[in-house]
């Protein structure tokens, strides 16, 4: 019988995932096997399965296309017990050989669990805010901060002209990867990570030593989920996703804090949100050739009967990590980098 093998992302998207898809498939049919793809993440194994036959052809093209042709959900089948019992029916109807679950902490976890329930699964690491423990990078991180970099380059000239401070909000959750990689490439005046809880009179006695030094725009980047002492944010809240996490956009951070610096310092103060563009477009090349990696790594894992593994990157290298340390706690900043940056403030 023709060994068969299943794939499924999710989690928020980012670019790159097309990419990984397109290496899991190309990279089975090499061996003559068959892939199912499994539609908007987990939800794709409950109740009756949705599911489609994937093939060279069905993957023809995608490799610099944004997003995921799969579709993705933060659907969690380890809330309900009769969940995590479709999920298991489901795999067990298509007999499956193998499950490759591309996607971040959350993901991955529900990936681990599974695979401690009998399930043959193999992860792959992807997330634009790149704290997914045990791995140098995760697919979708390098896409999103070059659209910041792009972004404060943008940002720069009008920030220049006008004399302004520009608060600029990125994406990043509970990490500041994205600020402090994209802020440093960027050129930014000032970083606010959720890592280092900041002082406002802090930022604005630097604003005003730039002004003094005759620098007389400032570029600050700050992360969503960013503490900063003195100023009060809107509750993170709206819906909360069904692995409980709060939505940080709605703490306004950004908004919070230009108009608190503009009060201090009488600094004429705008904000830029980036929001979702900086999960959408074409990956970087970078990202493609993560993804492909990593894509083809997570088949030959099946084929090797590696299961509860995820590839992951280690300098140049694409090496095996087991999913139970990947996810038992998130990866911060390493916060040499933000030494770095400071330097340019
Ligand atoms: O998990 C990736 C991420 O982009 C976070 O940085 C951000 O907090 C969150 O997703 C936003 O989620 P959603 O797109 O579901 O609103």
């Amino acid at each position: 019988m023709t060994m068969r093998i299943g794939v499924l992302t999710g989690g928020g998207d980012c670019p790159g995932l097309n990419a990984a898809i397109r290496a899991v498939v190309r990279r089975a049919e090499s061996f003559g096997w068959e892939v199912l793809g499994f539609k908007n993440g987990w939800a794709g194994l409950l109740g009756e399965g949705d599911a489609e036959q994937m093939t060279g052809r069905s993957v023809s093209g995608i490799l610099p296309m944004g997003g995921t042709i799969l579709g993705t959900s933060r659907t969690n089948p380890l809330r309900k017990e009769e969940h995590v019992q479709q999920v298991m029916d489901n795999l067990q109807r298509y007999e499956l050989g193998g499950l490759v679950a591309i996607g971040g902490d959350d993901t991955l976890s529900v990936t681990a669990r599974l695979f401690e329930r009998g399930v043959k699964t193999v992860g792959v690491p992807k997330t634009m805010d790149n704290d997914v423990d045990c791995t140098d990078f995760t697919i979708g991180f390098n896409s999103a901060v070059s659209i910041v970099a792009d972004a404060l380059d943008k940002l720069h000239t009008t920030a220049f002209s006008h004399h302004r401070v520009l608060v600029v909000e990125v994406m990043g959750r509970d990490a500041g990867w994205v600020a402090v990689v994209g802020g440093l490439a960027g050129g930014a005046d000032y970083i606010l990570i959720p890592e280092v809880p900041t002082k406002l009179s802090d930022v604005c006695d630097h604003l005003r030593l730039r002004r003094s030094r005759g620098k007389d725009f400032s570029i600050i980047v700050v992360s969503e989920g960013a503490e900063v002492l003195g100023v009060e944010t809107a509750e993170a809240g709206g819906s909360v996703d069904a692995f409980g996490h709060v939505r940080l956009d709605r703490r306004a951070i950004g908004e919070v804090l230009a108009r608190a610096i503009e009060k201090e310092t009488g600094f004429e103060t705008r904000v830029t949100v980036l929001g979702h563009l900086q999960r959408g477009g074409s990956p970087t090349v970078f990202d493609r050739v993560l993804a492909t990696r990593l894509g083809v790594a997570a088949v030959d894992y099946v084929r090797d009967g590696r299961f509860g593994y995820m590839p992951a990157l280690a300098g140049t290298q694409i090496v095996p990590v087991k999913l139970s340390d990947a996810v038992a706690r998130s990866r911060t900043v390493d916060l040499e980098l933000l030494e770095v940056a400071r330097v340019f403030y």
